[in-house]
């Protein structure tokens, strides 16, 4: 048992994570390297009578975050209320403003204020830290941040959510809906509260947003994310990628380009034999790529209460032991926003389908058009889906300018015989 400094820590959010930490800390109070003991000495939440798998009844409970978060009672502030705004946001800038570090799990208050919550915290002369806001259990904040600060970082690409990829895995593997497996996704504690926030992209858009804000030098800038969710991912396309020797995911990547960084997040179709098309299930897992240390791999389990509980523990533990650093790179009134890239300049390989009429002279009429683009096809797969209205094409192209290909895919959406919204997924380029 370490002797040292008792810090009193404040927790908001008992939710999946404020669990977890609760576990950590009940069990090993001494878990930091550094001497000192970390004692929860207040908890706040929704709901203090609402069940939970542990007791609370001999911790201080605070109705309001906000007063948690500035009392004379805690000395570190941990925030896993989530939400970019609201509660969450308030409760962390008033313990900044009382002097306290801040632990936080929250990727959207990062993402989307971490800017100015970063000029707070120095300017109060106080840590914020959030390891656990990407990648869970997976150390990503600090090996971007810290392990890779002498190196210059040219790209990133990953699987960032661990709801998105256990529906896509689920769905592949046992033909199950979307909404089936949504479900139970949520059951397991993988999903957002709000799971559109998943499916939609935008829990990713937020965790890519931060991870490009370290890797490239930049103030976080989530207005500049391109976001594209799972939502028009069907198992046909699941099923069809798979016939071409590939598996789609939904990957987040920041790609540094001249001045600026190109930003995104969308299903991408990876070969079956590569490490991002097999992490299955509610696994995270990230390439980093720079200059001198070349390709960098982390997989492993991005949610769940114990591996985010360890994230936020790893963070208290710098809190004990009095690291200081600027919140991201450099102090945060230096941080230049990071530009956007325009798209339409990226090229990019894609798997498209088109849903058709099957009469004489449809295939003719998709290839034409692209051709007609300068679109080079790759690869061709026709299969009738018993009951389907139509017949599915699918196809990959050869590298092109994306501008080109969504104008051709345009065209072909305008052709009488094509039934249906094509769709068109990228080839991950990793
Ligand atoms: N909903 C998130 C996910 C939780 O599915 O990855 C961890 O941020």
């Amino acid at each position: 048992m370490s002797g040292g400094k008792s810090w009193r820590i404040g927790i908001a959010g008992l939710g999946t994570v404020g669990a977890g930490l609760l576990d950590i800390l009940s069990r090993r109070p001494d878990f930091a390297p550094a001497s000192g003991l970390a004692v929860v000495r207040g908890v706040s939440a929704r709901s203090r009578s609402r069940p939970r798998p542990f007791d609370i009844s001999n911790l201080p409970w605070f109705d309001d975050p906000v007063v948690l978060a500035a009392s004379p009672e805690i000395d570190v502030f941990v925030e896993l209320i989530g939400g970019s705004d609201g509660p969450a946001k308030a409760a962390v800038e008033a313990a900044l403003k009382a002097g306290k570090p801040v632990v936080t799990a929250n990727k959207a208050l990062i993402a989307e204020h971490g800017a100015a919550l970063a000029i707070l915290a120095e300017d109060c002369g106080v840590p914020l830290l959030f390891e656990a806001a990407v990648m869970g259990g997976v150390p990503a904040v600090k090996i971007v941040r810290e392990s890779l600060v002498g190196d210059e970082i040219q790209s990133i690409a990953g699987i960032l959510n661990g709801t998105c990829n256990y529906i896509l895995t689920e769905m592949e593997a046992t033909g199950r809906s979307f909404a089936d497996v949504l479900a139970e996704a949520q059951r397991l504690g993988y999903a957002e509260a709000d799971p559109s926030t998943d499916v939609g992209g935008f829990d990713a858009a937020h965790k890519i947003t931060i991870l490009a804000a370290l890797a490239f030098g930049c103030a976080p800038n989530f207005a500049a994310t391109e976001v594209e969710g799972i939502e028009q991912v069907e198992l046909l396309d699941i099923h069809m990628a798979r016939d071409l020797g590939y598996r789609i995911k939904l990957v987040a990547s920041a790609d540094r380009s001249g001045d600026g960084a190109l930003v995104r997040v969308h299903p991408s179709l990876a070969p079956l034999s590569h490490p991002l098309a097999q992490a299955g299930g509610a696994l995270n897992a990230l390439f980093i790529e720079s200059s001198r240390t070349g390709r960098i791999f982390v997989q492993g389990p991005g949610a769940g209460a114990g591996p985010t509980a360890v994230a936020v523990a790893a963070d208290i533990a710098d809190v004990i032991a009095g690291v200081r650093r600027p919140v991201f790179q450099a102090p945060a009134r230096s941080l230049p926003l990071s530009q956007p890239v325009d798209p339409s300049k990226m090229m990019c390989r894609a798997y498209l389908r088109f849903l058709v009429k099957d009469e004489p002279g449809v295939i003719a009429a998709v290839s034409e058009t692209l051709a007609e683009a300068g679109v080079s096809i790759e690869s061709f797969l026709q299969k009738p889906v018993e009951g389907a209205q139509g017949v599915p094409i699918v196809l990959t192209t050869h590298n092109v300018a994306e501008s080109v290909l969504t104008a051709a895919v345009d065209r072909i959406a305008s052709l009488a015989a094509v039934l249906d919204q094509p769709r068109m997924f990228r080839i991950a380029r990793i």
